[in-house]
């Protein structure tokens, strides 16, 4: 029996409690619980019987023998933690983002190459998804031949004012390290350099619609591959949104939807466009579809999504399979989301792999501003 622990337990966090307690990973017992609120370490009184309650992580790791932390704190705290659970030999699944920014990343991916031994993972729960595992397979094994462009359109993330002023660390750069980019859209843009790799360069534009927040709650932004380009628009401001990746390439096409994937193959395109000697180039084609399953939806809206990274994670430190993904892959995501953030604000495209000291006067700047129109934020 493996024993866990949970550092911040607030609405993530008592996810992965009541998943733990209700023995629904079997293996894995809850043995301790972090939280520096007084009201999240009542409800942790009521809810996790068995479980030490802590309020500060520190004497927590100190005190107990554990075989696995989950974090689920605010952001900036994600990587502070980890790092001294790592240090300590302790495996560690840290909550998305692995941290806010690229430094922060790299400082959490460094501490897990010194410790070779211990699993070091980020919850990056949508690589689960069976539709983007085929996708992946598909993509890699080469049989719709080379990528010629990318589409990303995510607008079903509805957010409304009442959300936002719920307060606390969300929606800012102080609190989160941003807004919908960092918060929701990262799972797709983790999805995305999985599946295609990673851009050279990033031009991107950022917008707060209708909200009174100091961050973004719409972006549009081209991803430059060098032989082929990606659009990524994503809002949490829209109704009726939707969720739809495409990626067309020479012999095939792949269109996914929140239940469905359609792929698509047909003959290569430099091969029709060559040969074709009237104006309307023409392919048959053949297409089958992917569904996401109705048990794994239903498993998903009664425990979660995040389950299956825990899952990975118990079976990881079992050496029994792989984490969903490794600490030094966490940092590829936020190179997007930082290379995003700093092309919008300064107006230009921004090269990949970024500026760490440009993007860290970035981030002071905009939490200066954010400071001096909501000074009650730290
Ligand atoms: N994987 C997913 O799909 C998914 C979904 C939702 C949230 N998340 C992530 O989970 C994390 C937590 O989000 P949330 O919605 O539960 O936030 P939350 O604000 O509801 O909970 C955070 C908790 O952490 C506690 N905390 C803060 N600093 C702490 C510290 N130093 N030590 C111990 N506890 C501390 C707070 O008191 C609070 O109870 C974030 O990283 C968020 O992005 C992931």
């Amino acid at each position: 029996m493996l024993n866990f622990g949970i550092i911040g337990v607030g609405r993530m966090g008592k996810r992965h409690a009541s998943n733990l307690c209700h023995g629904r990973l079997g293996g894995v017992r809850l043995k301790a619980a972090c939280d520096i609120d007084d009201d999240a370490l009542e409800w942790c009184k009521r809810h996790l019987k068995g479980a030490t309650l802590y309020s500060d992580y520190r004497q927590m790791a100190d005190s107990e023998k554990l075989d696995g932390v989950i974090i689920a704190t605010p952001h900036y705290a994600h990587a502070p933690i980890a790092q001294y659970f790592i240090q300590r030999g302790v495996n560690v699944l840290i909550e998305k983002p692995i941290a806010p920014t690229v430094t922060l990343a790299k400082q959490v991916a460094a501490e897990a190459a010194r410790h070779p031994e211990v699993k070091v993972g980020v919850s990056y729960n949508q690589r689960s998804n069976r539709m983007y595992k085929k996708a992946k397979a598909l993509i890699t094994s080469g049989k719709l031949g080379e990528i010629q462009r990318a589409d990303f359109i995510i607008t079903d993330w509805y957010r409304s004012q009442a959300y936002y002023d719920q307060g606390g660390w969300r929606a800012s750069y102080t609190g989160e390290g941003g807004g919908c980019l960092m918060n929701q859209c990262i799972h797709q843009l983790d999805i995305l350099q999985w599946l295609i790799g990673m851009p050279n360069s990033i031009t991107a534009s950022l917008r707060t619609v209708d909200r009174n927040i100091s961050v973004e709650n719409d972006v549009s932004a081209i991803l430059n591959y060098g032989d082929f380009d990606c659009t990524f628009s994503a809002s949490t401001h829209e109704l009726s949104g939707v969720n739809r990746l495409e990626i067309a390439c020479d012999r095939g096409r792949i269109v996914i939807t929140p239940l469905k994937m359609k792929v698509i193959k047909h003959k290569s395109q430099r091969e029709v466009n060559r040969v074709t000697k009237h104006g309307y180039g023409f392919s048959p084609s053949r297409s089958y579809t992917v569904g996401y399953g109705a048990c794994r939806l239903i498993a998903d809206i009664i425990y979660g999504q995040q389950l299956r990274s825990v899952r990975a994670f118990r079976d990881a430190i079992n050496g029994k399979g792989e984490m969903l993904a490794r600490a030094d892959e966490g940092e590829r995501a936020m190179q997007i989301i930082n290379g995003i953030y700093l092309s919008a604000y300064k107006g230009r495209t921004v090269t990949l792999p970024i500026d760490e000291d440009e993007y860290s006067e970035y981030l002071e700047t905009m939490k200066a501003a954010e400071q001096s129109a909501k000074p009650h934020m730290q």
